[in-house]
């Protein structure tokens, strides 16, 4: 099953992860910056806030919601268990910090009695097979006038990988990301939200080395439907991709956030 496999890839990277994770490290701390941003702008809350992370992987957006707010209750979630030890080991002892093995397109989680007021993710959501069906849950889990904050990969991702492989008539494995118009169609129903795209250039030395990249964190799994290239096919996309100066990638990296309607206010 699909889902297994994703499970199996990342638990199989949790240690090799952060060596490679360059292009999740600069989006966790962009996708941090926003919602540091969203939780300052809004009326201070009675009590400690509520943060529950979906697909937390080791941590790089956990330790700076740590850190921004000591007091606040974070549940860390991760579909992989390895990676949920992972960033359980790099935050060390961290009170009022919970975490949990979940599958983030089924979240089984208690919300607090108001429920959260931040439900977040960074760069999981283009792994999920129903990703409006996911954020209808996380918004069931949200307080009224709570937020949703995430960051996912949008079309455009992986451009260069891609027209390599029509130059030679073959299909990457990569997926069909979508626009910021699709993924403005996915917001829950009460509530409105945003789309903000970011493109990111990482330049790899060449071929080989994106794609062990891949491999080390985890991110190497095709799209189900398509058949692996042979050597030869692979060894040519490889020489297609050569430059002197590098294989540079882009990735359109977009952020979402969302409010929950506030029937209060
Ligand atoms: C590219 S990593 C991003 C991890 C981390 N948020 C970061 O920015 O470094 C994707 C993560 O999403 C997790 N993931 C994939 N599908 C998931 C699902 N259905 N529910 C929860 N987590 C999932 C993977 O296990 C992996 O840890």
């Amino acid at each position: 099953m699909r889902k297994t496999a994703v499970a199996v890839a990342f638990g199989a990277a949790a240690g090799t992860y952060e060596d490679d994770a360059h292009l999740q490290r600069l989006v966790a701390i962009r996708l941090f910056r926003r919602i540091s941003a969203l939780l300052s702008a809004a009326p201070p809350l009675p009590g400690p806030p509520h943060i529950l992370e979906i697909g937390c992987g080791t941590g790089f957006l956990t330790r700076s919601l740590r850190q921004y707010r000591q007091d606040a209750e974070l549940l860390v979630t991760d579909l992989s268990a390895p990676m949920v030890a992972q960033c359980r080991r790099h935050l060390g002892d961290a009170p009022g910090t919970t975490f949990l093995v979940m599958d983030g397109e089924q979240p089984c989680v208690r919300p607090p009695r108001a429920g959260f007021d931040l439900v977040c993710a960074s760069l999981a959501l283009q792994w999920f097979g129903d990703p409006a069906g996911a954020l209808a849950a996380w918004a069931e889990l949200l307080r009224p006038g709570g937020h949703l904050a995430f960051a996912t990969l949008a079309a455009g991702s992986l451009a260069e990988w891609r027209a390599a492989h029509t130059a030679l008539g073959l299909g990457a494995g990569v997926p069909d990301y979508p626009t910021a118009e699709r993924l403005a169609m996915l917001w829950p129903s009460r509530g409105h939200g945003h789309i903000q795209i970011e493109p990111i250039s990482c330049v790899y030395p060449d071929g080989h080395a994106f794609l062990s990249g891949l491999r080390r964190i985890g991110a190497h799994l095709a799209v189900p439907d398509r058949r692996p290239l042979s050597p030869g096919a692979l060894r040519r996309v490889l020489r297609q991709v050569s430059r002197p100066a590098g294989f540079a990638v882009t990735y359109q990296v977009a952020y979402g956030w969302f409010q929950k309607d506030d029937l209060l206010a």
